[in-house]
Formats: C-alpha cells, structure tokens, sequence
C-alpha cells in the first residue's frame, strides 16, 4: 500500500509529480598501534588546530555566546559567521547552497591540507621504506585515529577507509551477509533507504535465498516500535537501517532496531551519510556492528569513506576486494590476508584525501558538534516556517522540524521539482530535485519525484530568504501573479 506521509498541508492529487606486496619491513606501519604523530603531521595538526580554533572563537563571538544562545533564537542564523570559512561561499556571495545533503562545501583547512600532503608529503603510502613514504603511511594511521575518536570507535584498528558510504555498505553486504545469512532468513531494512543501503542487501538476499523485509514509518515518518516488534523475529539476521533519512531528513531509532535484532542474535548495520555532518554520533552508544559514512558530505574530499566495524566480525570476514596491501604473504596458488583493517584495503589508498578528511573532522571539532546542531535546527525551523506561509508548498514528512536533520523536502503545486530546481537556479538558489536515490520511498509516498532543500551548518537565513522568494518565482512562472 501506498501512503503519503502526511505534510504540513497536503499534495494534491492533481500534482504533476514526474519525474603489490608491501615488503616485509613495512608490515610494521601495518600492525599494532597507530604510530606517534611526526614531527611533520604534529606541526600540521597545529596549524589546523590554530585555525579551527579560530574558526570556533569567530563562532562564538557572532553568537554572542554559544552556551547560552537558544537554537531558535533568529540571531543566530541572519548572516553565517562560517562562509568566509569554505572558499566556494565566499567567492560566490550571490549563491544560496542549499544541497549539502548530496555533497557539502570544504572549507580552505581542507583543501589546505590535501594540497599541502601532494606538496610536502606526497608518496605511496605502505610501499616504501624513504621518510616520505613512511610519512605518508603514518599520515594515514593518524588520520585513522582521528575518525576512530571522532565517531567514538573503541579502536582506530577497526576503522576501515574505503572510498565512500556506498563501498563500506557494499562491503558489508558482500563480505560479511554471506557468513550470516542462508535460505529462509531475513534481512530488514526501512523503505526510506538510500539505494546504497538497499541495492546491496537485496543482491545479498538474492545470493543467500533470504528474504528482504521492509520496515515502515507512520504517517510522519516515524518507525514507531509495534512496527519494529512485528518485522524483526528469529529469522531476522541483520537489520539495516539509514541513520538520518536522505528525504525525511527524520532520525531513525537506531538503538531501539539495535536491541531488537540483538535480542535474536543478528547484526545492526547503520548507514551514516546523513547523520555524521549533522550530529555526535558515537558508535558504541548506538551499539550497532557496522556503521559507514562519507567524508564528502562531512566537508571531507571525495572519494573517501569510512566503515567501522566490531573487531571479531570484521576479523572473521573474508576480504571484499583483494590485491595489494591486503595480504601478508602469496604464493603461486594461495595468499594469506593482512590483518584488519589493511585486509579490507585493497590497492593504493587515497594517501592526500584521508589525511584531508582529518582535516575535515578536525574543523568539525573545532566549530563544536553543539554549535553544528544549534545552528541548523534554527536554520530549518526559520526555513520550514517561512515555507508553512507559501499555500503552494507542500512539506514531506515530520511536521516538526526539530524532526529534519539538515533535509527540508517538499513539492510545489502543479509544478513539476525539476522546473521548480531549474527555475531556482537561475536565481542562485542550489537544491535537488528528483527521487534522491531513494525510489521505493517515493514510490511508497505515491510520488515520482521531490525537491529537496538541505542545510549545513555554514547556511544562513538569507539563504532561505533567497528559496522563498525564488519558490514564489516559480510560483509565478506557471500561474501568474
Ligand atoms: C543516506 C545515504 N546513504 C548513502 C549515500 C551514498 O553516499 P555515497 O554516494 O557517498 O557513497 C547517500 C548519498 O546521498 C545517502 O544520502
């Protein structure tokens, strides 16, 4: 059955909705703990130290306070202290960035610092045995570090950097179900999933003769628990779930999907995407057994990602890719696999983009997890009320906007989203338009497509102000004053 979730005003009907082997001697970089930060990376890291605290005190004085400023509090939104912080924003004052949530802007530490590891640092990491490669590698290894303390992971150890969110869901799904699943079990997953948390589990169902089953929310886009008691049971071997939806924008319970598959001996897997640029997260809190993410949405480089996993799973998983750097040791016919995480690490890593998404982590820091979720709760509670006043706009999901992490989605009347994005953008206003890789939810909500405002905390009120005028642009291109 197909429900539509219940907007803040309703979608008419009428809608047109369209739409190489390491040598021995560096197995030691490869192993144990992380090595000491060098001399090199100890001064680099002061520097983006200084920087970001400066960043954060900038923060706190254009927010007067950030203990005391309330979220709600409007001042705390009219002109972002944060822009002139991504190179982007500032050198394009005129544009409204409102599409964080498929790729964030980076602020100059980050580039920064992907510069200045291909300047000073560059080499192949793993590979040699000279003081750049050997920087390189640990550049790596610290980089590892930082994740680990960041999303609360117990060990850097079990941090493995792949390429992005989809390559650590992928990996999941292809190395890890195998050894869980066989016919007749179930995999549970919610409708509101990103492709990249859906496609990988029904090729694993299909591969083990399992069954895919869907979680659905209610009518606001909650996954209430009468619903989460009835699909995950004794059959039920994983259970994954997106953190922060990419269309609702709605948290999902993880901890309560954690201690109902848990109860029946499977495995929690949580897609990060959307939940990291916007929230602490803490892996051990949630008590989830994977948990993947992508910097590039986190004000990272692309083509890095992150998957966090329990030791004992990923130690007892074959590889997902093989080649170099994953192995200790090959003969003609048989290879004896690294230990985690480098088993999973197959091939020359993104030396310049992971040591740049430690950048990234460590402006994210530096600006405060507080100030992140303050500012952008404000930001969509002054976006969703300024839309509430146009009769045309329809809202998609929780009617509270505490309930939208970053992610406003909504349709204008009659209008299809790719005109309304069009139109948008010829007044600098950036959102998407589309089914957001998510088509069975839109299906689900009896819609083909949607268009989507997503915030960061680096957005501004003139930012909504500019969507809200050009949505009244639009408004007049198809029907006139
Ligand atoms: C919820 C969610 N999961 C996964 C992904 C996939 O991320 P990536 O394309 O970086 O692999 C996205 C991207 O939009 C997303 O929003």
């Amino acid at each position: 059955m197909s429900t539509v979730l219940e907007s803040t005003k309703a979608v008419p009907s009428g809608a047109a909705l369209k739409e190489g082997a390491a040598p021995q001697g560096n197995a030691s970089h490869r192993r144990g703990a992380a090595p000491q930060e060098t001399a090199v990376l100890q001064e680099d890291a002061a520097t983006l130290g200084k920087t970001a605290c400066a960043i954060a005190d900038a923060a706190a004085a254009a927010a007067g306070s950030s203990a005391t400023v309330r979220p709600t509090d409007p001042a705390d939104i009219a002109a972002s202290p944060f822009k002139r912080d991504f190179p982007l924003l500032a050198n394009h004052p005129e544009l409204a960035f409102l599409d964080s949530a498929a790729t964030a802007q980076r602020p100059k530490t980050v580039l920064d610092a992907q510069r200045r590891f291909y300047e000073d640092m560059n080499a192949n990491a793993l590979r040699g045995l000279y003081r750049l490669s050997v920087e390189a590698t640990e550049a790596i290894e610290v980089a590892r570090e930082r994740v680990a303390r960041f999303i609360g992971a117990p060990s850097a150890r079990d941090v493995v950097l792949v390429r992005n969110a989809s390559e650590a869901l992928n990996l999941v799904a292809k190395a890890f179900a195998p050894t869980v699943l066989g016919p007749g079990d179930e995999v549970c997953i919610t409708i509101m999933e990103h492709h990249s948390n859906l496609i990988p589990w029904q090729q694993a169902c299909q591969a083990a003769g399992a069954r895919l089953v869907y979680l659905y929310p209610d009518e606001q886009g909650v996954i209430q628990p009468e619903e989460m008691d009835a699909k995950i049971g004794p059959r039920t071997k994983i259970v994954a779930a997106a953190h922060v939806s990419n269309v609702l924008g709605i948290e999902n319970p993880i901890a309560e999907l954690g201690r109902r598959v848990h109860a029946h001996g499977g495995y929690l897997v949580v897609d990060g995407a959307q939940s990291v640029p916007h929230m602490k997260v803490d892996v051990q809190a949630l008590d989830c057994d994977f948990f993947a993410f992508s910097a590039h949405k986190a004000f990272g480089p692309f083509g890095m990602g992150v998957l966090w996993g329990k030791h004992e799973l990923l130690e007892a998983m074959p590889p997902f890719l093989t080649g170099g750097e994953m192995i200790d040791s090959v003969t003609e016919q048989d290879a004896q696999w690294a230990p985690v995480p480098e088993k999973f690490e197959a091939g020359t890593q993104d030396a310049a983009g992971i040591y740049a998404t430690a950048a990234a982590i460590a402006y994210m820091e530096a600006v405060g997890r507080d100030v992140i979720e303050r500012r952008e709760r404000a930001l969509v509670r002054d976006c969703m009320e300024k839309l509430a006043e146009l009769p045309y706009v329809h809202v998609i999901g929780h009617p509270d906007p505490d309930r939208h992490h970053g992610v406003i989605s909504f349709n204008v009347e009659g209008i299809h989203p790719h005109d309304v994005a069009s139109i948008l953008d010829m007044q600098n206003v950036a959102i998407r338009a589309g089914h957001h890789c998510a088509q069975p939810l839109l299906a689900w909500l009896g819609q083909e497509s949607c268009c989507r405002a997503s915030y960061a905390f680096y957005n501004d009120e003139a930012d909504t102000d500019a969507l809200v005028e050009g949505l009244k642009t639009v408004w007049r291109t198809f029907n006139g004053e």
